[in-house]
C-alpha cells in the first residue's frame, strides 16, 4: 500500500542530500513523496541549528503541523511527525516535551534506522528519540536504489567536523569527522551518472579535509578523489563544498588546474578579515594566509570565481577588526558571498562571552552586504557579452523559463517555448549572456554562425540537432 511522505528541508546542502536519502530509506516501506503536508502519512522536518533564527523556524512549523495532524485525526487518519537534522541532534528529548505532536526525533547520523523507528512509533504511539552517534556508518546501511533528483546532484563524501570554531554548532550536531571510502563514493557517483546526472557536487562540512580509504588501502585526499570521479564519462561538471582554508592543499589546487571538469568556482569561507578575531574564533589561519591561498588558486585557475561566508559582530569585534574585514573583501573581490550577524549558539564557547549590541551588528552587516552586493553585480556584469556554457537544470519561477548555471555558479534565466523546454533540460548549452542582475543573468542560446564560419553551437559539442531547432530563441529574465 502506498503512503505519502512530506519532507521539509532547512539548512545546508548536506541536509538536502540527507532528505533525499531519508526518502530512499522509506521508499521500500511504501512511502512516496508529496509536496502537501496535509495529505501526508508521515511528515519529516529536517532541521538546521546553525543560527537562532534557523532553529526557531522549526517550532513555528511544528505549530502548523499540529493543526494538520489534528485535522487528519478528525478524519480517522494518522500522521507520523518526525524532527530530524541538527535541531533534533542538539535538542533531543526537549523537542518531545515542547511539541508533543512530534512522534520521532532522530539525528543526522541515525536515519538509516528510520524503518525501525517508524515501526516502533506505530506500535508505541510515538515519544521516540534516537540521537546517538552510532558506531556504524549510516552510509553502509543506506539503500543502493535512489531517486535521481535531476541533472545536478549532491553526494556526501565527508561528514562532521573536528575543527571546533568557537561560534559553530556543527561539531556537536554532526559529530566527528568521517570520510567515506573512495570505492563507495565512486559507486554512488556511477549510479547517479547512469541516472542522468551530469553535474555532481561533493559535500562535506569540511569537504576538503576528505581523507577516505582508497582502493590501494591508503588515505586519499579530495584532489585525488576528484581526479578519479572525473574519469566517469557521463559526468561533465564537478564541484565541492564546503571547504576550510587550512585544508586547501596542493593536490586539490592542481586538480582545479588540470581537470577541466572541475568548475572554476570555489566557496571558501573566511568568516573575518581580522587576525585577532580569526584567532578568537579558533580558525587556525590569518587574513594573509587566506590572501595567499587565493593567490595560489588564481595562479592555477585564472578567473576562478570565489565565494565566502562572513560573520559580523563576533564577541569583541572592534571597529578596526571590522575595517580589516572590509579591507580583505576589497582586496579579494568575491563573485558571491553569504554574510551573517553572529548568533550565540547554546553550548559553544563564544556564546558565553559578552555580546555586541544588535544595532552595531546590524549596521556592520548592512555595510558588508552593500560591498559584497556591489562585487557580485560587477562579477555578473563582466559576463555580459560573453558566451557561457549553461547546464539547464529546471523550470524557472516565471512560466516559460528555464534556469541553469554557468561554470561560475551564476544562475541564468532563459525563456524557451514549451516544445523545446523538455529537450533542453539536463543539457549543457552555450548561451550568450545579455543581461546581468544582482543574483542572476539572462541570455539567449548560441546557435548563429560565428565569424569563422562554423556554428558556435558545433564547437561546444554539446548542442544536439534537437536543440538547434530552437535557434534564435530569445531568452530573458
Ligand atoms: N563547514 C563550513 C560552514 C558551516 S556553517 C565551514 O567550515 O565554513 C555555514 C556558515 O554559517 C559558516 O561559514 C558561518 O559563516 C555561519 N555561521 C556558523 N555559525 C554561526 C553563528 N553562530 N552565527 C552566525 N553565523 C554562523
Ligand atoms: Fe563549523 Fe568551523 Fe567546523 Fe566549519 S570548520 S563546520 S565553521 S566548526
Ligand atoms: Fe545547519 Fe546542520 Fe547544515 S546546523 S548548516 S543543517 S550541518
Amino acid at each position: 500500500m502506498t503512503k505519502k511522505l512530506h519532507i521539509k528541508t532547512y539548512g545546508c546542502q548536506m541536509n538536502v542530500y540527507d532528505s533525499g536519502r531519508m526518502a530512499d530509506v522509506l521508499a521500500p516501506l511504501g512511502y512516496l513523496p508529496t509536496a502537501e503536508p496535509g495529505e501526508a502519512d508521515m511528515v519529516i522536518l529536517n532541521t538546521c541549528h546553525i543560527r537562532e533564527k534557523a532553529a526557531e523556524k522549526v517550532y513555528s512549523e511544528l505549530g502548523r503541523i499540529k493543526a494538520l495532524k489534528a485535522a487528519r485525526a478528525a478524519e480517522g487518519q494518522a500522521m507520523i511527525v518526525a524532527v530530524a537534522g541538527c535541531v533534533a541532534q542538539a535538542e533531543g528529548e526537549e523537542i518531545l516535551r515542547r511539541a508533543p505532536q512530534v512522534d520521532i526525533v532522530f539525528g543526522p547520523q541515525s536515519y538509516h534506522r528510520l524503518p525501525d523507528l517508524v515501526a516502533r512509533a506505530q506500535r508505541e504511539g510515538g515519544g521516540l528519540c534516537d540521537t546517538d552517534f552510532p558506531v556504524e556508518s549510516k552510509f553502509d546501511f543506506l539503500p543502493e536504489e535512489a531517486l535521481v533528483p535531476g541533472p545536478a546532484a549532491f553526494l556526501s563524501v565527508q561528514e562532521g567536523c573536528d575543527k571546533f570554531c568557537t561560534f559553530c554548532v556543527v561539531p556537536y550536531t554532526r559529530g566527528a569527522e568521517y570520510s567515506r571510502p573512495v570505492a563507495d563514493v565512486v559507486a554512488e557517483a556511477r549510479r547517479l551518472a547512469a541516472g542522468g546526472v551530469v553535474e555532481l557536487t561533493l559535500l562535506g562540512q569540511n569537504v576538503n579535509a576528505y581523507h577516505g580509504e582508497g582502493p590501494d588501502g591508503r588515505s586519499w585526499g579530495l584532489g585525488r578523489l576528484i581526479r578519479r570521479l572525473a574519469e566517469i564519462e557521463p559526468l561533465q561538471r564537478l564541484r565541492y563544498t564546503t571547504s576550510h582554508p587550512c585544508d586547501m592543499d596542493e593536490e586539490l589546487i592542481a586538480a582545479h588546474r588540470d581537470e577541466s571538469k572541475v568548475m572554476p568556482y570555489l566557496h571558501l569561507p573566511v568568516q573575518s578579515g581580522s587576525d585577532r578575531i580569526l584567532a578568537a574564533m579558533n580558525r587556525r589561519h590569518g587574513a594573509d594566509d587566506y590572501r595567499r591561498i587565493v593567490d595560489r588558486l588564481r595562479r592555477a585557475v585564472p578567473g576562478i570565481a570565489l565565494s565566502s561566508d562572513f560573520i559580523v559582530g563576533y564577541p569583541g569585534e572592534s571597529p578596526q577588526d571590522f575595517a580589516d574585514t572590509i579591507r580583505l573583501v576589497t582586496d579579494i573581490a568575491f563573485a558571491q558571498a553569504y554574510s551573517f550577524k553572529y548568533s550565540p549558539r547554546p553550548g559553544t564557547p563564544a556564546a558565553a562571552q559578552a555580546q555586541l549590541d544588535e544595532a552595531v551588528k546590524a549596521e556592520r552587516l548592512a555595510m558588508l552586504q552593500q560591498l559584497l552586493g556591489a562585487q557580485q553585480l560587477a562579477f555578473n556584469e563582466a559576463a555580459v557579452g560573453r558566451r557561457m556554457d549553461v547546464l539547464f537544470e529546471g523550470h524557472g519561477k516565471k512560466s516559460g523559463q528555464l534556469v541553469g548555471r554557468t561554470p561560475y555558479m551564476q544562475s541564468v534565466h532563459a525563456t524557451v517555448p514549451e516544445t523545446a523546454r523538455r529537450r533542453l533540460l539536463g543539457r549543457i548549452l552555450p548561451v550568450r549572456i545579455e543581461q546581468a542582475h544582482p543574483n542572476s543573468l539572462a541570455g539567449s542560446l548560441v546557435t548563429h554562425q560565428t565569424a569563422s564560419g562554423s556554428s558556435a553551437a558545433d564547437d561546444s559539442g554539446a548542442i544536439s540537432p534537437d536543440a538547434k531547432e530552437t535557434a534564435n530563441l530569445r531568452m530573458t529574465a
